[in-house]
């Protein structure tokens, strides 16, 4: 029988070896110190890391830098709400982050902080450019004040009433229900979630980038350079290159946890400032300890760039980010590379449903190539979201990773160890040949960040090579004794096309991959080790490699990341002390069954109209929308409380199905629920973010 296919030989170039190919310098975003990482913030580091151990398996030169992000408002006010100074709150959180991290196999060639001196001193040095580039100006703003934290207010740090719909409990900077973008002064009856206090205004002195003067650079930077993926520059343009680009308010006044600015003391760089300067500083350590020189990795052409962040800190890397690193005389990110955001079972994740899973959580329930096989099979080039469903992740590794790869390698590795590899490969009726010609298209996809198609494209692989072995039937082989070379020819096969597998997936499943050479005496190190069988090797006893996993294990997960939910979110609860003379006004309703309630039909409705009844004392005409064309008119007795103009557009809750009423001004069509005494003591019931005209209140 012909045999074109050659033996395995060492590979061309070593992995890693300076010689190679490519030189990449690759970075996720650097997470924040003052939470713990979450399934969340894994699809991100679990794609930039299989994408990067794709890159040293290709024989590039590829250096992984991340770090934590350490300054900043919220480290502050936690580190003091803890009794302990910053500096030990971030280097316990270091160390947590990282454990999360190597318990997912995310290895980076350097974790730094942005609270290192690498860090502040490239942060003077980008400082003084922008500065002899005349980008900084200096103008008083006024901002929200917390008298009782004793801090300035980031957007972040407030929430009020929306100043254009009315809707309530928004942020300081957008309106999640009407989505008008207002400044945090702007917010009607504003509380800090810093102390629950209401925050005063303040004047204090703020430093600017005047980003305008960088309008040409970066239009042109993100018109031709590639680096952005087309829908982020379009988004680009069409948001803000369009306009004049507003100043960039890059200092915060003390107290602050950060670096002071060496020509404005008292006044701190904000932390979107040191913080992708962090990626520059970790890089630097790197440097240091492996003997490079910096220049090499961010100030030559031959370098690639290449940041992986989420879709909502674009802006910040497209436009802040190329114009700070432009005026400083380093490389521009050849390409940044933008995800979406993780959804579970089609929901925004939350600790109230326990699917915003901490990644210590998981680890204690299922094994960490899942998720990171899971995510490979959804993440694709684009900027898109993707759903974490519990059955579909179940159903993808049990069958696909159980019951296609691991199969391959579990029906035959019992008897493979007896037998060892043949010295010359079978006819195989052409697979090995197939799936090493599928290797180019495979890799072509993990360099676009395509990991959905490569993933597709090795399934195929393996759903080719599994009838193999059934026809073959190893275990009838194994009990006579004359079909000892016919059994080790079908061993050699299946190894040789599980070894394969192996290989392909081995960016996504390094431990696999590991199992794999140590099964078969040879470690996989190169990409096209894919190319050529190995043959005449020992055979390790056969271990097992994976286990199926049970979707109750996941709903145990689930369960156990809800009960993790603190009580009150921020702070302590001690600080709320509210009276108990509302309910001594009114004391509770006698009990009621279940039915009852249900007989009662609240729904969210949209005002979409307000007016005055003259004739009126206490009334108000309100036209709600419960969505499409439903209308109703309400006549609500809340005219002390509030003027038409702030209703309209917010939402309410009403009863939908009350009988109508004939009033004196017409016909009132339901009930707007309010609590309070009365009067201008009227307070309307909001609805979160989220909730929509015409869904039922439960
Ligand atoms: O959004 C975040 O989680 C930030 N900590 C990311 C910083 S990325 C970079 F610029 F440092
Ligand atoms: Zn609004």
């Amino acid at each position: 029988m012909s045999n074109p296919i050659q033996p395995a030989e060492a590979s061309p170039v070593a992995a890693g070896s300076p010689s190679a190919g490519r030189r990449l310098l690759v970075t996720s975003a650097l997470p924040y110190a003052n939470g713990p990482i979450h399934i969340g913030h894994l699809v991100e580091y679990i794609q930039t890391d299989i994408w990067v151990r794709f890159q040293k398996l290709r024989g590039n030169r590829c250096v992984y830098v991340c770090a934590d992000d350490t300054h900043g408002t919220a480290i502050m006010i936690r580190a003091r709400n803890e009794g302990r100074s910053e500096e030990e709150l971030i280097t316990q959180m270091s160390g947590a982050h990282q454990a999360d991290f190597a318990g997912f196999e995310i290895e980076f060639d350097h974790y730094g902080s942005t609270h290192s001196e690498e860090n502040r001193q490239l942060c003077h040095e980008f400082w003084q450019s922008m500065r002899a580039a005349d980008l900084i100006s200096e103008r008083g703003i006024s901002q929200l004040f917390d008298p009782e934290a004793e801090t300035f207010l980031a957007d972040r740090f407030v929430r009020g009433t929306c100043p254009k719909c009315g809707s309530l409990n928004q942020p300081g900077d957008n309106c999640g229900v009407c989505g008008a973008t207002y400044s945090p002064i702007d917010l009607i009856d504003p509380k800090s979630t810093l102390s629950g206090s209401t925050p005063l205004v303040r004047e204090a002195t703020h430093l600017f980038v005047r980003l305008e003067r960088l309008h040409d650079f970066l239009s042109e930077w993100i018109e031709s350079s590639g680096a952005l993926q087309s829908e982020t520059a379009n988004y680009l343009k069409g948001h803000f290159l369009a306009n004049e680009l507003r100043d960039w308010d890059v200092s915060r006044p003390a107290p602050y946890f950060g670096f002071e600015i060496p020509d404005a003391p008292g006044h701190y760089w904000y932390v979107w400032f040191d913080a992708p300067i962090g990626y520059i500083a970790s890089t630097q350590q790197w440097c240091q300890r492996s003997g490079e020189r910096l220049d090499d990795w961010w100030r030559s052409a031959d370098c690639e760039v290449h940041h992986f962040i989420g879709k909502d800190i674009t802006y910040f890397h497209t436009l802040f980010w190329p114009g700070m690193l432009k005026t400083a005389g380093y490389s521009l990110p050849t390409k940044v590379h933008i995800h979406g955001f993780l959804n579970v079972g089609g929901e925004k994740m939350s600790k109230s449903t326990g699917t915003l899973v901490a990644a210590e959580t998981y680890l204690k329930f299922a094994d960490p190539s899942f998720l990171r096989y899971f995510y490979a099979t959804k993440l694709s080039s684009k900027v898109e979201d993707l759903d974490l469903g519990l059955e579909e992740f179940t159903d993808k590794i049990n069958s696909d990773l159980i019951g296609k790869v691991v199969n391959l390698a579990s029906r035959v590795g019992k008897f493979a160890s007896g037998t060892g590899l043949a010295t010359r490969y079978p006819d195989d009726g052409g697979l090995f040949a197939a799936a090493a010609a599928a290797g180019e298209e495979i890799a072509e996809a993990y360099e676009a960040c395509d990991f959905s198609r490569a993933m597709r494209r090795i399934m195929e692989l393996a759903d080719a090579a599994n009838p193999f072995v059934e026809h073959a039937r190893p275990w009838e082989m194994k009990k006579d004794p004359a079909r000892v070379d016919e059994l080790r020819d079908v061993c050699t096969v299946a190894l040789n096309l599980f070894r394969q597998l192996a290989i392909y997936l081995a960016p996504v499943l390094p431990k696999l991959a590991r199992q794999c050479g140590e099964l078969l005496g040879d470690p996989i190190v190169a990409w096209n080790q894919s190319q050529r069988p190995l043959l005449g090797s020992a055979v390790q006893p056969f271990r097992r490699m994976m286990d199926r996993i049970q979707i109750e294990d996941l709903q145990k997960m689930i369960e156990e990341s809800r009960s993790e939910e603190p009580a009150v979110a921020v702070g302590d609860a001690s600080r709320w002390t509210d009276s108990d003379q509302p309910l001594r006004d009114e004391p509770l309703a006698a009990e009621i069954g279940i039915d009852d309630f249900a007989k009662v039909d609240l729904r969210i409705a949209r005002v979409v109209a307000a007016e005055q009844v003259p004739e009126a004392n206490k009334l108000l005409k309100l036209t709600l929308s419960l969505g499409g064309d439903e209308r109703r008119q309400v006549f609500a007795g809340i005219k002390a409380a509030y003027q038409p103009e702030e209703l309209v557009g917010r939402l309410v809750v009403m009863v939908a199905n009350l009988a109508p009423r004939k009033m004196r001004f017409g016909l009132s069509e339901g009930m707007v629920t309010a609590a309070g005494p009365g009067g201008a003591e009227v307070f309307l019931l909001g609805v979160d973010e989220g909730g929509k005209p015409g869904q039922r209140v439960h």
